[in-house]
């Protein structure tokens, strides 16, 4: 475990800290890579393997350098990620510096337990701090005298009031203790949605990387919080390979849910660095010289045909641009970008995501109806069963008009965002470009959890990442969301209209009516 200790990319104080594998408890060794077995790596995104070699490198670098491996994490302090540990200052100092005396009375803030022989020390004020005693790990700790010996240098001895963390990490530690048993032969070990079993499942695992969730209590432009993460990793989504982890105790999914949310942070962070580099592909190189040689071989015609007709004075064009220039000077315009932007630009991507996961999780950023629940009577399911079918909201085309979840946008084929390019398949796409079925509404499955509120909360603001829009706030007000809300919870039970009968018994096949 690594400490990254400053929030400024260049001058980044960070205290190599020694990962304690065991500290991972539980762990199938090998996997997380302590002990032998298969190497754990990260991925990179393709679009990070289709940079040029040296904008690759420096993506990797960063990233290697913010969040480290699968083994050796690195905490970057700035994002908002319970990382654990127990807060500690010097009530009483070592005396003097000889080696035998490394002994100190500390106050502890939080969890004593955390203390364990082996556990990191990580000094945040005085002498210590900083990278000489980088590799400090508890020796002792006596919980009656609070006395707490270290492994490592005697000096500089710690003085009073000096601050330190112990068993820093331990909670992401075991986050990925718990991930690497549970999860990731589903989510893959950089949580790419890509674990071996994941080939098999649809819907597919969740690729965090975007930093996109689809079951959130939170408006449509916020994050997952915390509460929501952790309700689906304790009751899992119906109707999905993602299964129920109410046998994990509270501590492990607490704590995996940090881990999801660190990996989610990371992904998104490769992401948005990426975006920023997308001049630099192997790719725009190749364009470019492309693009170059069609003007040649035009400019080409042109000055013959002028030489043809006798005009000395042609000026003859320039011959295009060979693949190694282009690359050469990409190569070049890279490094100019490096000393001069790419610092700024990954402080900005740090701090848009530290803020937008720390908002995720206030109060404000929660869905909640102002006002209460709307009787469900036949009056209200009539006036939800109107507007499914308007083209307000126009839920019919995609859920159809029984609510079996084949409305007509199922038969399309539609656009890949930011594309002319089409699906090769009819129907609807999720944001990681798999394919997705609005929800048969009559089997009354929710995977956003089942209570009104949250048939309410998927209703408001949609579900992120998918063609399911929201309608809280400007559409529909609060009161004709509930009214929806009772009609789609009422299809599970009835049909949404009655069968009739002709006058010689036999029943009518039914729709539903149109809306006036
Ligand atoms: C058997 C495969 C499998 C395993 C094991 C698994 N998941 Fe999932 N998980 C899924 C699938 C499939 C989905 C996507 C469901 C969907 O899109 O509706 C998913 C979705 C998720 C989501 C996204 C929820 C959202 O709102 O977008 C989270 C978070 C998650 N899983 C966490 C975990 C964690 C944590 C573990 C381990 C404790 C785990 N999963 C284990 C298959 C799995
Ligand atoms: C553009 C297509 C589209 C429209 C319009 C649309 N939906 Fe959906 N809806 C979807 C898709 C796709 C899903 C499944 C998303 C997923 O699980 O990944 C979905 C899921 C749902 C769910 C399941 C929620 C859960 O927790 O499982 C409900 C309920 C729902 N829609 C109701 C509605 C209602 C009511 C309307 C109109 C007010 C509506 N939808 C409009 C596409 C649409």
């Amino acid at each position: 475990m690594m400490f990254r200790h400053s929030s400024n990319h260049r001058s980044v104080t960070t205290a190599p800290w020694q990962l304690v594998c065991g500290l991972a408890l539980g762990i199938a060794s090998g996997l997380a890579g302590c002990g032998t077995g298969p190497k754990a790596e990260f991925s990179y995104r393709e679009a990070t393997q289709k940079l040029i070699p040296v904008a690759r490198k420096a993506i990797k670098d960063t990233l290697e350098d913010g969040f480290g491996t699968p083994h050796n994490l690195v905490a970057w302090e700035r994002f908002p990620v319970a990382y654990g540990g127990a807060k500690a200052s010097v009530v009483a100092a070592a005396e003097g510096v000889q080696p035998a005396s490394k002994t100190i009375s500390v106050s502890v803030e939080g969890d004593v337990s955390k203390l364990a022989s082996g556990a990191s020390v990580l000094w945040l004020t005085g002498t210590r701090a900083g990278e000489k005693a980088a590799a400090d790990t508890v020796d002792t700790y006596d919980t009656k005298t609070k006395t707490l010996t270290w492994s490592g240098s005697a000096e500089p001895a710690p003085g009073v009031g000096d601050v330190l963390i112990v068993g820093f990490g331990h909670a992401l530690q075991k986050g990925r203790a718990v991930y690497m048993k549970n999860c990731m032969h589903c989510h893959g070990v950089s949580g790419d949605g890509n674990g071996s079993t994941a080939q098999f499942l649809n819907p597919r695992p969740r690729d965090y990387r975007l930093g996109v969730f689809k079951f959130t209590s939170t408006l449509s432009a916020e994050k997952v919080s915390r509460d929501d993460l952790h309700r689906v990793v304790k009751y899992g989504i119906p109707g999905t390979y993602m299964p129920s982890f109410l046998l994990l105790g509270e501590e492990e999914t607490k704590s995996v849910v940090e881990y999801v949310r660190w990996l989610a942070m990371r992904g998104e962070f490769e992401k948005r660095t990426d975006d920023d580099l997308g001049d630099f592909t192997e790719d725009s190189i190749v364009d470019t010289v492309k693009k170059s040689k069609t003007a040649f071989d035009a400019a080409k015609v042109a000055y013959d045909a002028t030489l043809k007709a006798g005009d000395k004075d042609a000026v003859k064009p320039d011959a295009p641009i060979k693949l190694t220039d282009a690359r050469k000077i990409a190569t070049e315009a890279f490094a100019k970008f490096q000393a001069s932007d790419l610092d700024q630009a990954v402080e900005d991507t740090a701090s848009f995501l530290a803020e937008a996961w720390t908002r995720a999780d206030d109060e404000a950023s929660r869905i909640a109806p102002t006002v209460p629940r709307v009787a469900d009577d036949a009056a209200s399911r009539e006036r939800g069963r109107l507007l499914y079918m308007s083209d307000k909201t126009k839920c019919y085309t995609c859920h159809g008009l029984l609510g079996k979840g084949n409305g007509a946008a199922t038969e399309d084929f539609w656009k890949k965002p930011g594309t002319e390019e089409l699906y090769p398949r009819r129907g609807l796409h999720d944001a990681w470009g798999n394919p997705l079925q609005p929800r048969n509404l009559t089997l009354g499955q929710y995977r956003g959890g089942r209570r009104p509120v949250d048939v309410f909360r998927r209703l408001y603001a949609g579900i992120k990442g998918t063609p399911m829009p929201g309608f809280g706030k400007t559409a529909l007000k609060d009161e004709e969301i509930w009214d929806i809300v009772n009609f789609v919870m009422s299809l599970q039970y009835q049909s949404p209209q009655p069968a009739k009968t002709n006058a010689g018994g036999h029943v009518v096949a039914t729709d539903m009516p149109e809306a006036k």
